[in-house]
């Protein structure tokens, strides 16, 4: 059955950094904890861009030098909890900004969601119906969380990845996972209180969890072994959290990649963020197996193969 490939990734953070020690002048918080507890030094907080802002960007340095133009998309997938309507979509709003004319929908399964649109995408070209689709994961968490709350204020950033996805046999396996449950985390809508919140302890057990089971799974039904996934990477949230997975995967931790440092929890942007930063970066060769995988609200969590 064919599938896609990855033809080219693009992302957008806002200009306006907030660091760790401007945090702990408005909270009672140190550098030092969030540090060593989470391991982020500053994320990106947007001051007036919206989530379809930043989304857009994403995706024009995507489609940059890609030779796929607006009109040319079958399909736009954004990955979002954080659109700025109910209505229109987040995919809508990007589909005006670009000049595409496409079909264009949102797919929210909190931070696992980018996992989600991408398999929700496999399955467009497995139909045969679809030759380019625009996945974007886009998030403006800063609108959602109580900047009074330590517990959450400290953790969560705003950005955007994209990636392009053409015809090919490159998306190898996949595994998804929902287990309904809103208790542990939850952003309820409703006017007094629509903040997230997160019983912190809980939610870290079920994402090494959830990291371990998802990435043996989906490592299994590509027929591969673990030594020959060249990297990983995992839906940053919490710097502890993989490294607790890498040590429990006993998968040497140079293969588990990490940008949150530098840009907190951005919830589904997470992944093609880091994606796109690799791929600058000229680290991934033509035939590197990557492993993502993501866990969050929902309960949801899953995790895919795609050879680059
Ligand atoms: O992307 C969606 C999925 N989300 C996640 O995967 C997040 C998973 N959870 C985590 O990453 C961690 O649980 C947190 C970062 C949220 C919290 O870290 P923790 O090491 O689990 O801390 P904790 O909740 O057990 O709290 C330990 C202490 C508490 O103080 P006491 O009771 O020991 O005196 C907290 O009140 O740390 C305190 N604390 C803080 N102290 C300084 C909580 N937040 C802060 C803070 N600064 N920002």
């Amino acid at each position: 059955m064919s599938s896609f490939r990855i033809l080219s990734t693009g992302s957008y953070a806002p200009n306006n950094i907030v660091t760790n020690s401007q945090l702990s002048e408005m909270l009672d918080t140190t550098d030092q904890w969030i540090q060593q507890r989470v391991g982020i030094c500053q994320r990106h907080i947007s001051v007036s861009e919206t989530t379809s802002d930043m989304a857009a960007k994403a995706a024009e340095n995507a489609l940059q030098n890609s030779g796929v133009r607006p009109e040319d998309l079958d399909m736009i997938i954004c990955a979002t909890i954080t659109a700025e309507y109910r209505s229109p979509n987040l995919a809508c709003m990007v589909q005006k900004k670009l000049g595409a004319s496409c079909p264009a929908m949102d797919v929210n399964c909190a931070c696992s969601s980018f996992i989600y649109a991408l398999d929700t995408a496999a399955g467009f070209f497995a139909r045969g119906t679809v030759r380019h689709i625009l996945v974007i994961g886009a998030e403006r968490l800063s609108s959602i969380v109580d900047w009074k709350d330590r517990s959450t204020a400290v953790i969560f950033g705003d950005g955007a990845g994209a990636v392009l996805l053409g015809t090919g046999d490159n998306y190898l396996a996949s595994v998804l996972n929902a287990a309904g449950n809103d208790e542990i985390i939850k952003i309820p809508d409703q006017p007094e209180n629509s903040f997230i919140s997160m019983k912190g302890q809980e939610t870290f057990q079920f994402a090494v969890k959830s990291i371990c089971a998802d990435l043996q799974t989906v490592i299994r039904k590509a027929g591969l072994q673990p030594e020959d996934i060249d990297y990983i990477i995992p839906h940053q949230a919490n710097s502890r959290i993989i490294e607790f997975a890498q040590k429990r995967l006993n998968i040497p931790a140079e293969k588990f990649c990490m940008n949150i440092k530098n840009y907190g929890n951005t919830s589904s942007a997470s992944i093609p963020m880091l994606l796109d930063e690799l791929n600058r970066s000229g680290k991934l060769e033509q035939g590197d197996k990557i492993a993502l995988c993501a866990f969050g609200g929902g309960l949801s969590s899953g995790a895919c193969i795609i050879t680059w």
